[in-house]
């Protein structure tokens, strides 16, 4: 399967995608990655791994429309199949996400649908939740919502800090995408109705993939 990386930022999620695509055996490749920032961390990762490397500034478009119809017609003209969200901070219009409709996945770093948005380790920690994690779904309109593919939990230690806990969390989502990853590229997480169903050693077991707390 033919996959696009939209990032924003460091691109440590875009960096574990590209490891796991780098095994002959995984059944995805990467054609292009995308930023729609020019000072992204990330751009050097992609180009290092050989990866055919976009800017599309948002900066430089008049509105969404015209911004996310550059992001498409780029997917697009790189024959893009699946595009994986990697800590790509921008709100996708209605008409973008209704085009990519279960193809297009996000990472998110809480258990979903609790802790969407900033700041979520922060806020994990104001709440005293004793078990955070992380999520790979399917994006909808509404802003880290869809159908679950899969998910990682992580215990809250008491002496965590923001810094301690998002680390955390991070090395758990750098084994999760590419598990959900995957998954979808292999067909064997498909939406069904809003929910997806795993199709696992023959049968169908509705509900995402859970991966325990990590050591
Ligand atoms: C990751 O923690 C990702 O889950 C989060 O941004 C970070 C990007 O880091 N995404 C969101 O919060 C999306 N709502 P990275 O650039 O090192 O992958």
């Amino acid at each position: 399967m033919k996959i696009g990386i939209l990032f924003s930022g460091r691109g440590s999620n875009m960096s574990a995608l590209i490891e796991a695509c780098s095994d002959a055996n995984f059944p995805a490749e990467i054609v292009v990655a995308i930023s729609n920032n020019p000072d992204a961390g990330g751009l050097a990762i992609a180009q290092k791994a050989g990866i055919p490397t976009h800017v599309i500034n948002h900066r430089e478009y008049e509105n969404r429309e015209t911004f996310d119809a550059a992001l498409d017609a780029a997917l697009k003209t790189a024959g893009v199949e699946l595009v994986c969200n990697a800590g790509f901070m921008r709100i996708l219009t209605n008409g973008f996400v209704e085009s990519w409709k279960n193809r297009q996945l996000n990472i998110h770093p809480s258990l979903l649908p609790a802790f969407k948005g900033l700041h979520v380790h922060e806020r994990v920690l104001t709440a005293g939740a004793r078990i955070t994690g992380a999520t790979v779904h399917f994006v909808r309109a509404e802003m880290d919502e869809g159908p679950i593919v899969a998910q990682a939990a992580v215990a809250v230690q008491p002496d965590d800090t923001v810094e301690t806990l998002s680390a955390r969390v991070l090395a758990a989502e750098h084994k999760l995408y590419p598990m959900a990853l995957r998954l979808v590229a292999e067909g064997k997480a498909r939406v069904q109705g809003e929910r997806v169903a795993l199709q696992a050693a023959g049968h169908t077991e509705t509900g995402p993939l859970f991966v325990p707390p990590l050591a």
